[in-house]
């Protein structure tokens, strides 16, 4: 599968901030925030993320691996945390800093042809600025995570008071599941739901 490999063994925590800002710099929409997500934000995503049975863990827009590193210290073994990042710099980072994990570099609209075959996913994570999208991206990414994972929904996270997705004009339920004040900017974590 193109663009998919082991992480190296090595961690480079410290380069993250200084890639994240370089890369805000470059592309603030893709990016959507200045700063990567804190550590209080990765717990809280982290708690409401599921998978037991054997079930593994996708991560769309990982960046810097702020919330993947949470994933982690929750006790998600890495061969099953799947994480897809779109600018091959910092897939090339979230390799090293995440040993064992699964990194694709690649685009999360098209996840049914960059994803490896057979994944049972208990979790879908979402870093990508979605709310900066227009209505058709955010439906075409709706269905690109149906696509993998029928009706199991994403989590979303967001500085949003309000929810950032108009979800019943994408045919979604949503409940938001988490605030924390430990985030820079203030962060909510919503999940979306089919139906
Ligand atoms: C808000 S940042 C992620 C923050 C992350 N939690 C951290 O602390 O580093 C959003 C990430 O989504 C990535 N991204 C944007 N569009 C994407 C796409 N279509 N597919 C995959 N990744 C994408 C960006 O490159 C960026 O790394």
């Amino acid at each position: 599968m193109d663009g998919m490999m082991r992480a190296a063994p090595t961690a480079r925590r410290g380069a993250g901030v200084g890639l994240f800002l370089r890369r805000w710099a470059r592309n603030p929409l893709q990016m959507g925030s200045v700063l990567p997500s804190s550590p209080a934000l990765g717990r809280a995503i982290a708690r409401h993320s599921r998978w037991d049975g054997g079930a593994s863990v996708l991560e769309l827009g990982a960046g810097t691996g702020a919330v993947s590193r949470a994933l982690l210290a929750a006790g998600l073994p890495p061969e099953r945390l799947v994480v897809v990042e779109i600018v091959p710099e910092m897939a090339a980072h979230l390799r090293e800093a995440l040993p064992g994990a699964r990194v694709v570099t690649g685009d999360a609209f098209a996840l049914p042809s960059i994803l490896p075959a057979g994944l049972r996913l208990g979790t879908v994570i979402c870093g990508i600025p979605l709310v900066l999208l227009p209505l058709e991206r955010q439906r075409a990414f709706v269905e690109a995570v149906e696509a993998v994972a029928p009706g199991l929904g994403f989590l979303l996270y967001t500085y949003c008071a309000t929810s950032p997705l108009p979800y019943r004009k994408l045919g979604l339920g949503a409940r938001r599941e988490a605030f924390t004040p430990w985030n820079l900017p203030p962060a909510s974590v919503w999940r979306y739901r089919p139906g």
